[in-house]
């Protein structure tokens, strides 16, 4: 099985069809859907996760990123 990274502009990225996702400090977060969003402006208080901050926060935030997403 393949997992898919899909990056909104300006927002998080679509992971399908990962089993875990691999934060930039190397902790792994089990993912519990088919497509997870993870966040990419490193303002999300879900993170990994997006949890829509993304919307209010300047397109000059610094991105963290997302080293690795796994499946089985
Ligand atoms: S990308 Fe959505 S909260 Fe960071």
């Amino acid at each position: 099985m393949s997992c898919q990274v899909e990056i909104c502009p300006d927002g998080p990225a679509l992971v399908r069809g990962a089993d875990e996702v691999i934060d930039a400090a190397g902790r792994a977060h089990a993912t519990t859907r088919p497509v997870v969003a993870v966040c990419l402006c490193g303002r999300s208080q879900r993170a990994p996760w997006c949890d829509g901050t993304h919307k209010v926060v300047t397109a000059a935030a610094p991105r963290p990123s997302v080293v690795e997403a796994r499946d089985s």
